[in-house]
């Protein structure tokens, strides 16, 4: 089946769907994306993507051309013209073409381009890795120092997945000039020591995760501990457990760190627990 996709306003053949070469999101990474999980055909926690959405668009000054009722609306036509039942909806929002290359910001009159599509992943719930878990390294985060914008400039995270890819694991975590991590190419790092779950505080130096703001949620109500800290690759190794977070993994249970497992080297209870309570609530309250 041909995907169909979101092009300003046209739902079309991704085949058909061509953007300027001139566009900003093109020449210069000038813009913005969310990704947003489906489950049972429904939308994961589309309010916090749209909240965050609207905060990335506001630090850039770039006008939103599409209001939230439109997005949740070509969201759900998305996932129906094209049958999703588990799987992601990409939303990307750029500067627009202002028909040459230029550094200066165009004036409001040039429109923004709003791309969307569907990625189909029936295994998203049944994810092979969640059982096995999943083997990272640690590699300098050479990131610019406003990733809690979410851009389109992922050449480095790409370049971190990368070097997880040669070193025969699975992802990259990103370490600061203190050697303490930061978080994944793609996701939120987390460490568990006894009843503590322990995850970098929210700062301009990691993404705000949708998906960290409620597995915190959800674990401070199961009564885990939430400690916001920055901890590093030595201490993860001595942890009990680590995980990762993002609305493409849910909760990923991180097994190896470095070349040394953690703990006992297999998924533990308490990554086990929060992506079972995750799945359950999330799907609960899908829209
Ligand atoms: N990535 N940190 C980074 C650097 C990310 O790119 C992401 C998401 C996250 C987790 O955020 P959330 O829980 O809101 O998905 C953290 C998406 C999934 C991606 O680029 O595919």
């Amino acid at each position: 089946m041909t995907r169909t996709v979101y092009l300003n306003g046209d739902y079309l053949p991704e085949t058909e769907a061509k953007v300027s070469i001139f566009d900003r999101g093109f020449l210069m990474a000038d813009g913005v994306y969310e990704v947003t999980s489906v489950l049972d055909g429904k939308l994961i926690d589309f309010d916090g993507h749209v909240k965050r959405l609207t905060r990335s668009l506001g630090e850039l000054e770039l006008t939103c051309p599409i209001g939230e009722g439109e997005l949740l609306a070509m969201h759900r036509e998305l996932v129906a013209r094209n049958g999703i039942d588990q799987g992601m909806i990409y939303l990307q929002i750029t500067r627009g073409n202002p028909g040459d290359r230029s550094f200066l910001f165009p004036d409001a009159s040039v429109p923004a381009t709003v791309v969307a599509f569907t990625q189909d992943i029936p295994n998203m719930i049944d994810a092979p890795a969640a059982k096995t878990g999943i083997k990272i390294i640690t590699i300098p985060d050479l990131r610019w120092s406003r990733v809690d914008i979410k851009t389109v400039q992922l050449l480095y995270p790409s370049m971190g997945k990368m070097a997880a890819k040669k070193a025969g694991v699975d992802d990259s975590w990103f370490t600061d000039e203190a050697g303490r991590v930061t978080e994944g190419t793609s996701n939120n790092a987390y460490i568990v020591k006894g009843n503590r779950i322990i995850t970098r505080a929210l700062g301009n130096d990691i993404l705000h995760g949708i998906t960290r703001a409620a597995v915190l949620r959800f674990a401070r109500e199961a009564q885990f501990e939430v400690e916001e800290r920055p901890f590093t690759p030595e201490e993860a190794k001595g942890s009990d457990e680590a995980f990762s977070t993002a609305a493409s993994l849910f909760v990923m249970p991180v097994v190896e760190v470095d070349g040394k497992p953690v703990g006992t080297g297999k998924p533990g209870p308490v990554a086990t627990r929060l992506r079972e309570i995750y799945i359950d609530e999330m799907r609960r309250a899908a829209i």
